[in-house]
């Protein structure tokens, strides 16, 4: 009897791995994930210069922009002139930032300002510049096209960036990619944690770090662990103190309560951001915002919609195997029942692509916790593969679950290209190979207006 037990279940784990998709064999060179000194990121030139410049959406459809940066020394200027680009004598616009600073232990931040510019044209480059006298800086920006269901647009995807020699390898390749308009950055900034006393001198340095993309196109911020520093050894007792301080979002849009939750439209997109680290059980106001959210998207405006949240549903990694189960369990029937198309997760430091499956039949009693094929599921991507200090998550469950279609641990980052209301292409692009070569690839089929099923190109087929 044991026996044949024991042969049926043989049969089921080669049907199942039969099933299952690819794991990646590409070999890499392993080396260490080191932070790059100090020394890298030098302050820029110019009394009170400001830096860390870093921009986002700063309303809920795209026509408004919030500029942030920092100032060492001094509070003021805390202005921002900015114009469009293109026709002559233009009347040039100022804004006047908040301005703040935090203590963390005895770290005290430079002045933070944030100034939310709005009623911009859409489709149009933006000059602004920062600071006085010698200390001017200027960039720019596009803004969006207006929002509307088959405008094409580009996204990044980026997770769990750090500062070492690979984040910047990350960074450089991300740049290098001409077509991407605005960065969903899935959580986990600068690992200032990994230093004692949570040193936020090193979220200084990953502001002067990732400045040459963020002050240029927009990233789109979801918190991550690493951005909780509650550390009440030395009576920090605030979670996400410094990251609510110096990155801010316009949640305010969204009728969100937290910054730490929030959606935007952007193109053909609807973007929804939740926390991992934020209560989401029945009641706290996380559930309840999404609750009232998901009634807010309107296909036929945003066909593509799109979820950000760090710590993954489906993972097939050993490390932190399971840690995103318990908002799994409180949110995926709202997400099969409103068609998301697309989750972005990070926090698990490989690369990982799922085939449409959902898992909500399952109650205490009735014992079907298996994932199935499901067409009004979303793909879940988990992108956590940034290059941050903590290294590669290379050790994968086996039999490479069914509901697993590519996995890798190498570090990359990720291009979506929305054409139109029913495809967008995706790219994941490991730092390994030059930009252009595409480790894995799909056309996705939107959700809502065409919920055919997709097959996975030629090119991952490694
Ligand atoms: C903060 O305290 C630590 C440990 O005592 C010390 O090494 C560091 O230099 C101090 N930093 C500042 C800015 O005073
Ligand atoms: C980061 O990448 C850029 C561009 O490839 C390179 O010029 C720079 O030296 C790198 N920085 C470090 C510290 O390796
Ligand atoms: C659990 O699922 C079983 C089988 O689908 C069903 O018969 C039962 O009523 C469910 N229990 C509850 C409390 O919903
Ligand atoms: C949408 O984009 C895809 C891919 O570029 C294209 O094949 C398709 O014809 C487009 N649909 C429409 C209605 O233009
Ligand atoms: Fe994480």
């Amino acid at each position: 009897m044991a026996s044949i037990v024991w042969f049926l279940l043989l049969l089921l784990n080669i049907a199942k791995s039969c099933q299952g998709g690819i794991t990646s064999h590409y070999v890499r060179k392993m080396e260490a994930s080191m932070d790059m000194p100090i020394e890298t990121f030098p302050q820029p030139l110019g009394d009170n210069a400001p830096e860390q410049v870093h921009i986002t959406q700063g309303d809920h459809i795209g026509r408004s922009v919030i500029i942030s940066w920092l100032t060492p020394m001094d509070r003021f200027p805390n202005t921002v002139t900015y114009w469009p680009a293109g026709r002559q004598h233009n009347h040039k616009h100022k804004a006047r930032a908040v301005t703040t600073y935090y203590r963390y232990y005895n770290y005290t931040s430079g002045y933070i300002h944030h100034a939310t510019i709005k009623k911009l044209k859409y489709n149009t480059r933006y000059f602004y510049e920062l600071g006085s006298h010698k200390a001017t800086r200027r960039f720019s920006f596009v803004t969006p096209p207006e929002v509307g269901p088959d405008v094409p647009y580009t996204f990044g995807i980026m997770g769990d960036l750090g500062q070492t020699y690979d984040s910047n390898i990350t960074l450089e390749h991300y740049i290098s990619n001409r077509k991407a308009q605005t960065m969903l950055f899935v959580g986990d900034l600068s690992y200032a944690d990994h230093y004692p006393l949570h040193d936020n001198v090193r979220w200084d340095t990953w502001g002067r770090f990732v400045e040459k993309s963020t002050a240029y196109q927009p990233w789109i911020w979801t918190a991550g662990n690493h951005e909780i520093d509650f550390l009440p050894e030395i009576d920090e007792y605030t979670p996400f103190k410094p990251y609510m301080n110096r990155y801010h979002v316009p949640y305010r849009a969204s009728q969100s309560t937290s910054p730490l939750w929030y959606s935007i439209k952007r193109a053909s997109a609807y973007i929804i951001v939740l926390s991992s680290y934020s209560a989401y059980g029945k009641y706290t106001p996380q559930y309840s915002w999404l609750e009232q959210e998901f009634p807010k998207v309107n296909r036929a405006e945003t066909p593509w919609l799109i979820v950000l949240l760090h710590s993954p549903w489906y993972n097939s990694n050993n490390y932190h195997y399971m840690e995103g189960e318990s908002m799994r369990v409180m949110f995926e029937s709202w997400f099969i029942e409103n068609k998301v198309d697309l989750v972005f997760s990070g926090h698990v430091h490989s690369y990982e692509r799922t085939n449409r499956i959902s898992n909500v039949r399952y109650n205490i009693t009735n014992g079907q916790s298996t994932p199935i094929k499901d067409t009004s599921a979303p793909v879940y991507i988990t992108i956590g593969d940034g290059g941050n200090i903590e290294g590669l998550a290379n050790s994968f469950t086996e039999p490479q679950p069914s509901y697993s279609a590519f996995r890798e641990a190498s570090f990359g980052h990720a291009i979506l290209e929305i054409k139109n209301r029913t495809h967008a292409h995706y790219t994941w692009h490991r730092n390994h190979d030059n930009e252009p070569i595409v480790a894995d690839s799909l056309w996705l089929y939107n959700r809502h207006w065409y919920p055919e099923e997709e097959h996975s190109s030629a090119s991952n087929m490694v």
